[in-house]
C-alpha cells in the first residue's frame, strides 16, 4: 500500500471578491497566522469581480512508504498548495488524498503554530494534533528543545520570535514527533548555514530509518542529495516524475535563460547577505573588439561585482561551473586578500578552446578565510557556449565535458620499403 496516494487533485482558488468561509479548523489557524501582507495582496483590486484559477490540477502520483520526494519548481507553481492539502490545512477541489501512517509536517512559516500560545505550549499542541499521548511528548520534549536551541525563550509566545526561531522550533517538533510521514516545505531558506546543515541531517535519519519524507526544496544541490525521486509541478501540474537527477537536471536546464548580464540594484535586497551583497554578474567574450556570441574557441571573461561589509575579513571569489546535467566542471578561485567596504569586482578568465558546446551554470561562493562560505550562490548565472566552425568534415555532437584543444605530435616512426 503507499504512503501517499494522490488522485486526480485539484485546487481551484478564487481571488478577488470576499473570503470565503474558513474549510477546516487547521485552515482557519493557518489564516490567522499568515501575515496581512499575504492576505490582502490576493484580496486587493476590485472586489467586486471574482477570478477563478487552479493551483493544482489534475495531479496524480503514488508515493512508497521509505520513499524521500523532492518536489521542485518555480515561484507559484503550486508546490506549498499541494502539502497543504497533503497535510490537512486545506480542502482539495477535485481528487483525493490518501495517508497512510501518522504524519507530521512543516509549513511556511505561519503555519502550525498557535501565535499566542508559547513554545512549550505549541510543542504539545503539536503532539496532541498528531495524536500522541502527553507522555510520549514528554519524552520527546529535551530533543527537541535541544535541537531548536531556543530554551531561553520556551515559554515566550511564539509570536514574539524571530522566523528563524519560529522554523528552528516547528523544524524541530516535525522531525521529533517521529512521524512516519515527513512533509517539509522549503525549511532550507530560513535560517542560517549551520541550522540548514542540521536539519538535512534530520532528513536523511528520517529518510535512512524507513519514513517517507516529502520535501519542497529551490535547491536542487538539496534535492539530489537527499531524494532518490523528484516530482516537477509547474502551474500546478506534473511536468516530470522520476529520478531526482534527471528531473531536477531538465528543471534547471527550463531555466537556464541565457543571461550574460544581470545586475541587482537595491544592496539591501540583492542576492547574498548582511556582509555580502551581489550587485552585477557579466560574462562575454574576452579580449578587446571583441563581441558576438560564445564559440567553443572564445576566451570568456567572468565579472562578479559585490558590496563588501567585511572589511576586515580575508575574502575569496570561489567560482564553480556545472554542465545542464549538473556534472561539475571544475572549480577555480581568487586570491585570499581583505578588500576595504563599498563594492568590489573579481574577474575570472577563461581560456578559449576549453568548455565544449553546451549550456553552463555559475555558481558564486564569496569565502571568508578559504574555509567559511559567506554567500553560496547555486544558480548566479547561465551561458551557452556555440560550436565554432569545424575543419574537416565530421559534424556531429563533439563528445565530452569539456574540449580542451591539446597538442599532437604525429609521425611515421618506419616507412615500409624503404
Ligand atoms: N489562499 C490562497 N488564495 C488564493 N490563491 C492562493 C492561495 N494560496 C496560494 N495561492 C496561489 O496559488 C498558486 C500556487 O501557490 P503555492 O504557494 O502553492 O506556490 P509554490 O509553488 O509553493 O510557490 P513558492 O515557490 O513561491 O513557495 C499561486 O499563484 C498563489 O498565489
Ligand atoms: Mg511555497
Amino acid at each position: 500500500m503507499p504512503a501517499i496516494r494522490v488522485q486526480n487533485l485539484s485546487k481551484e482558488y478564487v481571488i478577488g471578491g470576499r473570503p470565503r468561509a474558513h474549510e477546516t479548523f487547521r485552515e482557519m489557524l493557518a489564516d490567522a497566522f499568515l501575515s496581512p501582507y499575504r492576505r490582502y495582496r490576493r484580496l486587493g483590486g476590485d472586489a467586486s469581480r471574482e477570478e477563478r484559477f487552479f493551483a493544482l490540477k489534475d495531479v496524480s502520483f503514488e508515493i512508497a512508504p521509505g520513499e524521500v520526494v523532492g518536489i521542485i519548481g518555480r515561484n507559484g507553481a503550486g508546490k506549498s498548495t499541494l502539502l497543504k492539502v497533503l497535510s490537512g490545512i486545506t480542502e482539495p477541489t477535485a481528487g483525493r488524498v490518501e495517508l497512510t501512517g501518522r504524519t507530521s509536517s512543516l509549513l511556511e512559516v505561519g503555519t502550525g503554530f498557535h501565535q499566542d500560545l508559547t513554545g512549550r505550549e505549541n510543542i504539545f499542541l503539536n503532539g496532541a494534533l498528531l495524536g500522541m499521548s502527553q507522555a510520549e511528548i514528554r519524552e520527546k520534549f529535551d530533543d527537541i528543545v535541544a535541537f531548536s536551541e531556543v530554551e531561553k525563550f520556551l515559554d515566550t509566545p511564539v509570536k514574539h520570535y524571530s522566523s528563524g526561531m519560529y522554523v528552528r522550533l516547528a523544524f524541530a517538533v516535525a522531525a521529533h514527533l517521529e512521524p512516519e510521514i515527513l512533509i517539509v516545505d522549503e525549511v532550507l531558506s530560513v535560517g542560517d548555514a549551520k541550522f540548514q546543515q542540521k536539519c538535512l541531517g534530520k532528513m536523511e535519519d528520517a529518510a535512512r530509518s524507513g519514513r517517507t519524507v516529502l520535501l519542497v526544496s529551490h535547491n536542487m544541490t538539496a534535492v539530489r542529495s537527499l531524494c532518490s525521486r523528484a516530482i516537477w509541478l509547474d502551474s500546478g501540474s506534473i511536468v516530470m516524475d522520476g529520478d531526482a537527477g534527471a528531473v531536477s537536471a531538465a528543471y534547471l536546464e527550463s531555466n537556464a535563460k541565457i543571461a550574460l548580464e544581470q545586475i541587482w540594484e537595491n544592496p539591501d535586497t540583492a542576492p547574498g547577505n548582511d556582509r555580502i551583497r551581489i550587485h552585477r554578474v557579466s560574462i562575454g567574450p574576452d579580449g578587446e573588439g571583441s563581441t558576438g556570441g560564445l564559440s567553443v574557441a572564445t576566451p570568456l571573461r567572468l565579472a562578479f561585482e559585490f558590496w563588501n561589509r567585511a572589511p576586515s575579513a580575508q575574502l575569496n571569489l570561489s567560482m564553480v561551473l556545472y554542465d545542464i546535467h549538473n556534472v561539475c566542471i571544475f572549480n577555480s578561485f581568487s586570491e585570499p586578500r581583505p578588500y576595504p567596504e563599498g563594492l568590489v569586482r573579481g574577474i575570472c578568465h577563461i581560456p578559449g578552446n576549453l568548455l565544449n558546446d553546451a549550456k553552463y551554470r555559475v555558481r558564486l561562493l564569496i569565502v571568508e578565510d578559504t574555509s567559511v562560505p559567506l554567500v553560496d550562490l547555486d544558480s548566479l548565472a547561465f551561458f551557452e557556449i556555440r560550436e565554432t566552425e569545424r575543419p574537416g568534415k565530421w559534424y556531429g555532437k563533439w563528445v565530452g565535458v569539456i574540449r580542451p584543444r591539446l597538442e599532437w605530435e604525429t609521425e611515421c616512426l618506419s616507412p615500409i620499403g624503404k
